[in-house]
């Protein structure tokens, strides 16, 4: 049979690339290419080298920010009340394209190098099945001849120089990283014990905040209907509106201020504990500039809904990899019709690992009534229905302190 193998042109898809020509499948290799550096190009070379009879580079970049990285802004989804996501968000887009290639090729299988303990094995295996039920899929790190063949990493490079893989002279980082446009994840390796401190060189796509210049830098981000549309900095004339574009300056400026860096431990769907650093820059400045916006504009009730029933769901549907499920439908059709009011624009400084509001305003009509909130014009609010207010709000307290005073006298 055919597969389609998730090939990222190191080591490990390398040799699963070589095994799987060894158990007789035909193999064709699928890059995606969501914003990580990388060399495409060589990667491709070394697929064909080592075996693939064909092989994909998809750019999915616009498709990740516009179907995947605006909603979660829109929706301030965020997992375990930190992390941003960015791992999780890029697997649905993966995914879809390497079934859709698999399909047109006529592949029965699809592989992938995910091991057995992790989030992406299930974020892309629950994929697979939702968008082509008949496709079977072939998961190395789960099959044990195959682990047992490659127990560890020197048992991966013996088989690399018998099968002549090439392998990359620099030596391998201590830590595993999966990296997209929106974010890179640190994990594994020497940041297992929770205890250790990343070594400052870890950290790719943020400068250090004690290094990070020290003067601000002002931008201005407007959002339409909750999606950011424009990014201005009058300093360095930056006037931005295409969702890619924008997004990509966002992370140069967030990169050079050292915005965006947390280290954390969170809890697998699995049910294992990870230890992860992540970098998400850009992403950390739009989503507090959103949640700013909505502060302004978004009614009271609909925010409140939205931060119970919306946003800790979505965040836990994108991190378990359910994207693609009736839930998931579901979801992403109610994220936009809590936004339809989330126009207008936010000024944000940017300094030394730190982000700050400094104003927001919204050229549509809003909720915000400056004359209604002053606390200089009574304007038509009469301070007297608040005497009716806070006494009807007080029936239960009083009957409720009552009890509690009758208790103590006991
Ligand atoms: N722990 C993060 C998540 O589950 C990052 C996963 C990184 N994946 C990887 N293949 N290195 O979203
Ligand atoms: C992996 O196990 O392949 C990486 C980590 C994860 O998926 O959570």
């Amino acid at each position: 049979g055919k597969v389609l193998l998730a090939y990222s042109g190191g080591l490990d898809t390398s040799c699963i690339l070589v095994w799987l020509i060894e158990q007789g499948y035909e193999v064709l290799a699928y890059m995606a290419n969501v914003g990580q550096e990388e060399d495409f190009e060589a990667a491709r070379e070394k697929a064909l080298k080592v075996g693939a009879s064909k092989v994909f580079i998809e750019d999915l970049r616009r498709e990740l920010v516009e179907e995947l990285v605006i909603p979660t802004i829109q929706a301030n989804a965020v997992y375990e009340t930190v992390y941003l996501l960015g791992t999780s968000v890029a697997r649905p887009v993966i995914a879809r394209s390497q079934v859709a290639i698999a399909k047109r090729e006529g592949c029965t299988h699809v592989s992938h190098g995910c091991t057995g303990k992790g989030n992406d094995q299930v974020r892309f295996e629950l994929a697979y099945y939702a968008l082509d039920p008949k496709l079977q899929v072939i998961a190395p790190w789960r099959i044990p001849e195959f682990y047992h063949r490659f127990p560890g990493r020197n048992a991966l490079l013996a088989y690399a120089a018998e099968k002549n893989v090439p392998v990359s002279q620099t030596p391998s980082k201590p830590w595993s990283t999966d990296e997209n446009l929106f974010h890179i994840s640190y994990e594994a390796g020497i940041l297992e014990d929770p205890n250790v401190t990343p070594p400052k060189d870890m950290w790719k796509l943020t400068v250090d905040p004690e290094d990070a210049p020290n003067t601000p830098e002002r931008i201005t981000i407007e959002f339409k209907a909750g999606k950011p549309v424009r990014v201005t900095n009058e300093a360095d004339g930056t006037d931005v509106s295409d969702a890619l574009d924008l997004f990509l300056y966002l992370n140069t400026v967030a990169r050079r201020n050292g915005v965006g860096r947390i280290d954390i431990v969170e809890n697998r769907f699995i049910g294992i504990k990870s230890r992860g650093c992540y970098e998400t820059p850009g992403g950390t400045v739009l989503r507090a500039a959103h949640i700013d916006l909505e502060g302004l504009v978004l009614d009271r009730e609909v925010r409140a809904y939205r931060d119970e029933h919306i946003t800790p769901v979505f965040g836990k549907i994108l991190y378990n990899g359910l994207y693609f499920s009736p839930e998931g439908d579901l979801i992403t059709k109610m994220v936009p019709l809590t936004q339809a009011n989330v126009n207008g624009s936010v000024r944000v400084k940017l300094y030394k690992g730190t982000l700050s509001v400094e104003g927001r305003w919204s050229d549509s009509e809003t909720l915000y009534d400056m004359e209604q909130s002053s606390m200089d014009v009574q304007g038509d609010f009469e301070p007297t229905d608040s005497d009716g207010f806070i006494k009807i709000q007080s029936i239960r307290l009083k009957k409720w302190g009552a009890t509690i005073q009758q208790q103590q006298k006991k």
